[in-house]
Order: C-alpha cells, then structure tokens, then sequence
C-alpha cells in the first residue's frame, strides 16, 4: 500500500492549488512552513545549517512531529517498528556493528539499541535538539545499559568514524530531507566505514517524472538517479522491492560496496 503518487510533481502551482482545494484545513500550516522557509534560507546559505534551524523549529513544537508526519504517539510507535522489523526480516542479527545515519529521538532507533549487542549502536545527527530528545527516549526505555553512541555530525564524510567497522548503516526519512550533494557527500564516503559485506539502507521521496523539491525540506528523487550517484562511487544499489507494499510513503533502496572495488579497496 503506497501513500504517494510516484508521477505526481509537488512543486507545481497547479499542484498546489488543487491541493489546497482539496485540504482547504491544511493552507495555515503550510504558509507557516513557507514563511519559515523563505526566513530560514536568507539566514543560512549552507543546507544542514538550514535543515537544523528547521529541526530546531519543529522539535519546539513536539519532538515526535519533528521525525515524523503524524504527530501522534501510536504512529511514531508503528513507524519505528516498521523500520526495525524490516531490517530484521532483511539481514540485522544483534551481534552487527550498525550506524543509524539522522537517528532523530530514536523512533527505530530504540529498537535497534535493544536488540544490538551492548555499545553496537551508532548514531548520529545534525541536530542537538533532537538528540537531547533521543536522551530521553534511551531513559524511559531503560536502555541506558546498552550504552549506544548519540554524536552530533556536522556533514556525511563520516571522517571521525573508522574503516571497514559497521555491518549495517540506515537513514530513514534523511534523504528525503537531502539535496543531493548531501547524498553523493553520503555515498563518496559511506564504502570506507562499511565493514566488508556490510550494507547501507536507506529511504527516499521516490518520484516517476521530474525531479522537484518542495521548499528547502522536501526532495523527489527517480531510482535511476540514486543508483548512477551510487555507481559513481563505486556502490552497487538496489530497490527494495517488497518495502513498497508496507503503508509507508518513501521508497528504500540498499547500497553494498561494488565486488570489483571490495577487492581493490581494502579496510
Ligand atoms: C524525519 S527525521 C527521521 C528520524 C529517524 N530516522 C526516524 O525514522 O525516526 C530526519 C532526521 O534526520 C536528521 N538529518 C537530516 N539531514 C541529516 C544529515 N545530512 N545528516 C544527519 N542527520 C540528518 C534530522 O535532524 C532528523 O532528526
């Protein structure tokens, strides 16, 4: 069950008029966001300076609106274990090293952290507010034993990470939230801290047709062109087929270290 229209372009005026008449409700929240956004783009020039003023706006209002669409606590509940379950069902044993790339306030993330081995949980963000909240959501959970790692990343060059050490690296809902010299940033360095047969999941806003952005928050990307950036770095991609059927809107992709550049490139 697919919640978007992969064909449709989100930026258009004719888009946004139609929508607008047809969720009349939904125009106040928007010209807020709009607002914000044209604010926030005089202030900083540089995107992830952006991104955390956005982060830092939502996260005032409620930290479980800020990592997801739907600010209720059931469906930041079932959206984290949608993640978790899937990565499970799809290869993440407890004994894996894993980097979760925007862990927010550990939606997934908490799920992840109990199942891993104690200290194999690696995240990290771009915004301190957010992992302040991730604090809180390792507290009430009583995971504090597990001893994960929450940092707070400037850019995806992942330079104070080491070689070859994580079995799993995830991004959920980062990517669709990226421009894309933030994903290539991602790929040209994320082969390095792959552990050999690791692999990299992530999700996108997937689009059919052209490729659009809606204001500086929200990006579309077509599989094609996540797959060629990968090539370019010597990742193999591949489109995760049966997440399209669970009820999520973005689609996912998983990147592994091309055979010919494992063999050439070592840890
Ligand atoms: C929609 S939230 C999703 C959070 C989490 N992955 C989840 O599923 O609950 C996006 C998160 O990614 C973070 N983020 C956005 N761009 C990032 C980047 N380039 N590097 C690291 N984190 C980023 C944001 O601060 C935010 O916490």
């Amino acid at each position: 069950m697919r919640a978007t229209e992969p064909a449709r372009n989100r930026s258009t005026l004719a888009h946004q008029v139609r929508y607008a008449l047809r969720h009349p409700e939904r125009i106040p929240a928007h010209a807020r966001r709009a607002a914000r956004d044209a604010w926030l783009r005089l202030r900083y020039r540089d995107h992830i300076a952006y991104y955390r003023a956005v982060m830092a706006s939502d996260a005032a209002r409620s930290t479980e609106a800020a990592v997801g669409h739907n600010p209720s606590r059931e469906a930041w509940a079932r959206i984290g274990r949608m993640q978790f379950d899937y990565l499970v069902r799809h290869g993440l044993q407890p004994h894996h090293r894993m980097l979760e790339i925007g862990c927010g306030n550990l939606r997934a993330g908490r799920l992840f952290i109990d199942y891993l081995d104690t200290g194999h949980y690696y995240g990290i963000d771009i915004s301190p507010h957010i992992l302040l909240a991730a604090q809180d959501t390792l507290a009430a959970g009583r995971l504090q034993p597990k001893l994960p790692y929450l940092v707070l990343a400037d850019d995806l060059t992942f330079a104070f990470l080491p070689d070859a050490h994580f079995d799993v690296v995830h991004a959920h809902s980062v990517f669709s939230h990226s421009p894309p010299h933030v994903i290539e940033e991602c790929f040209a360095h994320v082969g390095r801290i792959l552990a050999p047969g690791g692999f990299f999941d992530f999700t996108f806003d997937r689009t059919e047709g052209a490729e659009h952005q809606v204001l500086r928050e929200d990006f579309y990307y077509r599989t094609e062109t996540l797959t060629a950036l990968a090539a370019r770095h010597g990742l193999d991609a591949r489109f995760m087929d049966d997440w399209e059927r669970l009820p999520h809107g973005q689609s996912k992709m998983r990147v592994t270290v091309a055979a010919d550049r494992a063999r050439t490139v070592g840890p």
